[in-house]
Order: structure tokens, then sequence, then C-alpha cells
């Protein structure tokens, strides 16, 4: 039986997050520069986004540049941007055709223009399309999101919108860019590193982590297909007893 047979339909996570690390490990391998491996990891996120919609996995959320990502040297975070646009550019079509739409979560201001620009021309080209929803994180980082949540919130209080007693958890996902998705039941992480990096720091409160020795631009479908294989042998008991779970 191949890995996607093994997969059961009836048990598929509705939102997935990945994220995708280890492109300047790869490309070090392979005695390149850094940028190479960001390059050879667009192929990774082709077939990622193809297996999805495959599936049918409703959202997949990619970490593809965190907040402290723009501290690394400016000719890597220029090359990245550069990638960025470029890619967004040339994948519109292929979304389109496969009913697949663009999203993006995070600082979006903060990004170059042209790359800005990009993002919300393919944003809208692909807002009709209903298969997969795939969401680029960009400039994010889940402390920025959750302390504009909380400045939010609390400006809505100061306005006498809000009263501060009937916060609860629907207000904070309200407020965080994630508002309209649900929480991912499965994040996947590239490269062996074991951590969150900032990512879905609230959304990931009961998510199953699944942690690959893989680095991203080596990641293909059948690695996806080992990740939801994983997540649906796992016993997800949300603070209750194995045995409430089976009664
Ligand atoms: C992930 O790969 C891509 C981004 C963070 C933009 P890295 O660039 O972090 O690669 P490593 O972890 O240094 O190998
Ligand atoms: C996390 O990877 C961010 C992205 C994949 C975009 P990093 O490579 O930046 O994370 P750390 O620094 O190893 O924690
Ligand atoms: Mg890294």
């Amino acid at each position: 039986m191949s890995l996607k047979e093994k997969i059961n339909s009836s048990k598929l996570p509705q939102h997935i997050a990945v994220i995708m690390d280890g492109n300047g490990r790869w490309a070090k391998q392979k005695g390149a520069e850094r940028i190479y491996g960001h390059e050879n990891g667009v192929k990774s996120v082709r077939e990622t986004v193809e297996a999805a919609a495959e599936l049918g996995i409703k959202y997949l959320t990619l970490y593809a540049f965190s907040t402290e990502n723009w501290n690394r040297p400016q000719e890597e975070v220029m090359a990245l941007m550069q990638l960025l646009v470029h890619t967004i550019s040339a994948e519109t079509k292929t979304l389109n055709e496969n009913n697949i739409r663009l999203a993006a979560i995070g600082d979006l201001k903060s990004l170059p223009s042209d790359c800005y620009n990009e993002l919300q021309e393919a944003i809208k080209k692909t807002a009709g399309n209903n298969r997969t929803t795939l969401v680029l994180a960009l400039s994010y980082s889940s402390r920025w999101e959750i302390i504009n949540a909380v400045k939010e919130i609390a400006q809505k209080v100061q306005d006498g919108l809000m009263q501060a007693s009937t916060i609860n958890e629907d207000t904070i996902n309200s407020h965080l860019c994630t508002a309209d998705m649900p929480e991912p039941e499965l994040m996947i992480r590239t490269s062996g590193e074991n951590r969150i990096s900032n990512f879905l720091l609230w959304q990931l409160a009961y998510a199953e982590l699944y942690f690959t020795d893989k680095l991203w631009p080596d990641f293909r479908k059948e690695d996806f297909y080992e990740a939801i294989v994983d997540y649906q042998n796992r016993e997800r008991r949300f603070g209750k007893t194995s045995e409430q779970l089976i009664s």
C-alpha cells in the first residue's frame, strides 16, 4: 500500500501549517550560496501545495519569512524578496487552474512595494477559488500578531465598544490574522529543528507537531503524506483521558 493510500480521507486535517526550514544548509551541503537553497525550495512549495489540493486539505499555511528574518544579511533578504515577487507572479496562473486561493498573514506593509503589490494582485486574482486556501506567512511572527490583537481589543474597550470582562477565546481569535480560518491540526517543520520559532503560538495550542530531518528543498509529496499518516495515528485528547474519547 502506498503512503497516499494509507491516508484516511475522512480524518483529514482541515488546516496544515508548515515551517519550511533548511534551505541554507541544503545549499551549503552543495557548496552553493544560501539563495540557491531558497530557489530550490520553490519546487517543494509547488509539490506541497499540489499534494494538499489533491487531498482536499482546506488550508495550507506556509511560513515563508519571519519578522526575525529581516535581521539576516541584507543581500539574502533582498534576494528572498525578489524570489518571492517572481514566484508569486509566475505561479498565479497555476493557482487559478487548480482553483487555489492565495492569502497572506503578517506585517505585509513592511514588504518592499513591488512584493506587496504582486502579492495583493495575486490575492485578488485568486479570490474566487475555493478548493484550497494557500496562506503565506510573510513578515510574520506570532508575538507581533498577538500584540496587534491586544492593541485593537484595548482600543475597543477604551472606546466603550467592548467590556474587558467579556473578553474570551473568541475575542482573541477574531483579532488575529487567522480570524476566518480553522486552527491548524497539524504543524510540520523540516530540517531537524524542534522549535516553533514564533509561528502561530496561539493557534497551535492543540496542534500535533511533526518534525522531520529532511531539508526543505528535498521535501516532496511523499514526505507530506508521511506526516499526515503519522498525524492520523495519534490520539488527540484535548486534556481528556483516553477512555473518555472511546465512550
Ligand atoms: C528557511 O531556510 C527559509 C527561510 C527562513 C526564509 P533557512 O534559510 O532558515 O535555512 P537554514 O535553516 O539556515 O538551513
Ligand atoms: C523559521 O525559520 C522561519 C521560516 C521558516 C520562515 P528560521 O530558520 O528563521 O528559524 P530559527 O532561526 O532556526 O529558529
Ligand atoms: Mg532556518
